[in-house]
């Protein structure tokens, strides 16, 4: 009878298992592809010799190469051997923070003075975003962001997966190419008071469109008329004009101005260091106090999601920041890749022209950073991409980055051809 009622226990058992070893995951589905990312892998699969890559915002040399920056080899050098790899705290490197924030503030920033800044390492620009998002859901929960049109993709996904409701504002004027700035200030005027906005600091991405310093003004002040709440993205300073206070100025009118805001800081592109996923997020606050409170909460949210940050890029960092002549040579490299940058801008447009292009291609040369928002529609860019291999994302950004004196003429001459009928159009009278 034991016997027997044991057998048919471990039937029973064997068939529970059999039933639950399969079928998990049926609902699932594969995942759109990510439209940048996407494009690298389209290009990477094209065996034709004059292929181009001006789809990802990664920097290039002059010879198409990924760069390492002098600075970044010789603070390598420098820790090579030298360093335990023990944890960071949650909030990760304090004297990488403390360095970070002085680029972003000034280093005789009031706010640093006064300790009213909470500031912690994050997974580079995106991860300082999120930490952020997740952060305003939690202690405002009522709370939407105001998003520029366009802006970058993962904006998007990254204030989506924090569950904040988006809002959009006026941003790119499509027929000039350049900003908006009438329907910006509207969008801000007719916000509800108190809203979050969040605003590319410097090289707005994708258009490469900034506000000049004089609208910077106009809306930080519209910004303290209805108590809006500045959220400042800084994915590129110093990429923009090569001068890493200059390309802060948006942030400096803003602390002028008395504004509390927040920033998400990346070291991925101005030192180069896009794997390492170095960065940082500040929030500026009403006192000491109250920066303690609010760091404890920022570090509360990184810890269920990555515990603490990694050390080996915060090393790099702080190396080169702290020390006054690695920081010099530092500088002068983020100015050699900006200059290149605007070298390629007025290469690209002086071959368009060239070529006799009626259109214009001043914004080439107007807007300002990695990114070029050439006007393309999506038809030219399949076509660029089908009939020149030429990779970019399909809403006509072209990573300057990319470009080289190598490929300049090539790609002047695909553009040239696909927008022929824009030409038409534009004799015509219609564009
Ligand atoms: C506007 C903007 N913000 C943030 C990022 C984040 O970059 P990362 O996470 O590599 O620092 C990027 C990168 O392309 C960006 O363009």
């Amino acid at each position: 009878m034991a016997m027997a009622m044991a057998m048919s226990r471990s039937n029973a058992g064997r068939g529970i298992r059999l039933m639950s070893t399969s079928g998990w995951w049926k609902a699932v589905e594969p995942a759109p592809k990510d439209p940048i990312l996407g494009v690298t892998e389209a290009f990477l699969a094209d065996t034709d010799p004059n292929k181009v890559n001006v789809g990802v915002g990664a920097y290039r040399d002059d010879q198409g190469k990924p760069v390492v920056l002098q600075s970044v080899r010789e603070a390598e050098r420098r820790i090579l051997g030298k360093e335990n790899m023990e944890y960071l705290p949650m909030g990760g490197s304090v004297k990488m923070v403390e360095e970070s924030i002085k680029l972003a503030y000034g280093e005789n920033a009031d706010v640093l003075k006064d300790k009213r800044v909470a500031a912690v390492q994050a997974l580079s620009g995106t991860g300082a975003c999120r930490l952020f998002a997740e952060f305003q859901k939690r202690f405002r929960p009522e709370s939407q962001i105001y998003i520029p049109v366009p802006t970058w993709a993962n904006h998007h996904n990254i204030w989506r997966d924090a569950n904040v409701p988006q809002r959009t504002f006026h941003y790119y004027h499509p027929e000039t190419r350049g900003l908006d700035f009438a329907s910006l200030m509207d969008d801000v005027k007719n916000a509800p008071n108190g809203s979050f906005f969040l605003l590319h600091a410097c090289a707005h991405n994708p258009t490469g469109v900034d506000p000049t310093e004089e609208q910077w003004k106009e809306i930080s002040y519209q910004f303290k008329v209805k108590n809006h709440y500045p959220f400042f993205d800084m994915a590129y300073q110093g990429f923009a004009s090569g001068d890493t206070d200059r390309d802060a100025k948006a942030i400096r009118i803003f602390l002028e101005d008395g504004h509390q805001i927040a920033c998400a800081q990346s070291f991925a592109k101005n030192m180069g260091l896009y794997g390492q996923r170095v960065g940082c997020l500040s929030v500026i606050c009403d006192d000491a106090k109250q920066a303690v409170a609010v760091k404890s909460q920022l570090q509360q949210i990184a810890r269920p999601m990555y515990s603490n940050p990694p050390v080996h890029g915060a090393l790099l960092v702080y190396s080169i920041l702290s020390d006054p002549d690695l920081k010099a040579l530092w500088h002068k490299e983020v100015k050699v890749m900006a200059d290149r940058i605007i070298g390629m801008r007025e290469a690209l447009r002086g071959n368009l022209e060239n070529l006799g292009s009626p259109l214009s291609w001043n914004h080439v040369t107007d807007q300002i950073g990695m990114f070029c928002y050439s006007g393309m529609t999506p038809e030219q860019v399949d076509r660029l991409t089908s009939e020149f291999h030429i990779y970019l994302t399909r809403n006509g950004r072209i990573s300057m980055a990319g470009v080289t004196t190598g490929n300049v003429e090539y790609l002047a001459n695909a553009i040239h051809e696909v927008t022929k009928s824009s030409e038409k159009e534009l004799k015509a009278g219609a564009v």
